[in-house]
């Protein structure tokens, strides 16, 4: 037995026991998570006399355990197999949809959503996982957040349909990226930031070609960046 065939062994072994590790760990961090939110929660709908200092602790904490979820949703997409659940959904209600759930995050970061809904989209729905969908979305949107220079941002979605297929369009005017950044981007766990850990895109990228789809950025060093993926509808 040749060294190399030692090697493959090793990782063969080493895989599925990472993999079981990730789960647990997932599980272990979520659960508490969760709880801490939902009380978190539940404190930023209470009204009282500290509400405005309130706001200010929890408007921090809120998208920080978001983060984190986050994280770990990427985590469980790209570390083990899975197959989309799938279900009829107009695309346009699902940007509405996401636009309403980070709403308390732009006005925070002092952010605009523009959308620009084709509705020949309204026409069909797409057999596509909503949640996964949400979740690149998420993914786009925080880049988008990320990349933020000025004291405002803008970000538009479009949506189109062209040839049996819908077109998703995140576009801001953040700080873009270099030539490098944009070769690397796809590249898991490849992050220019301190605290990211690069797999927003790459999970991204995995979903859509679940989907039959394709995701690509077009993008220029301090103008912004368009990241534009596609759903086919057979
Ligand atoms: N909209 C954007 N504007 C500027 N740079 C971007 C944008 N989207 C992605 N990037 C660059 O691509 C890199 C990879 O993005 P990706 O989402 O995979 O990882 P991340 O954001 O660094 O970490 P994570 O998403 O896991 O928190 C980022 O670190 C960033 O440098
Ligand atoms: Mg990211």
């Amino acid at each position: 037995m040749n060294e190399f065939t030692c090697k493959e062994e090793i990782e063969e072994e080493r895989l599925p026991f990472i993999g079981n590790v990730g789960m647990k760990l997932a599980h272990e961090i979520r659960n508490p998570l969760m709880t801490v939110r939902g009380y978190l929660q539940y404190f930023l709908e209470t009204e009282g006399a500290e509400k405005e200092k309130l706001d200010i602790v929890l408007n921090i904490l809120i998208p920080e355990i978001d983060r984190a979820n986050k994280f770990i949703s990427d985590f469980l997409l790209f570390s083990r197999p899975f197959t989309p659940q799938r279900q009829y959904t107009y695309i346009n209600h699902l940007v509405q949809e996401f636009r309403y759930l980070v709403l308390r995050q732009l006005m925070v970061q002092n952010t605009d959503i523009i959308l620009d809904l084709s509705p020949d989209l309204n026409k069909y729905p797409l057999y596509i996982d909503a949640a996964q969908i949400a979740q690149v979305m998420l993914s786009l949107f925080l880049n988008s957040i990320e990349a933020k220079e000025k004291p405002t941002m803008c970000i538009t979605i479009q949506t189109k349909v062209s040839d049996e297929t819908a077109y998703v369009c995140f576009k801001d005017d953040g700080k873009g990226m270099d030539a490098y950044i944009l070769s690397q981007a796809f590249n898991p766990f490849f992050s220019a930031k301190e605290v990211g850990m690069g797999l927003g895109l790459p999970v991204s990228q995995k979903i859509i070609a679940m989907h039959g789809g394709t995701i690509n950025i077009r993008s220029r060093k301090g103008r912004g960046t368009a990241v534009t993926f596609t759903l086919p509808y057979s």
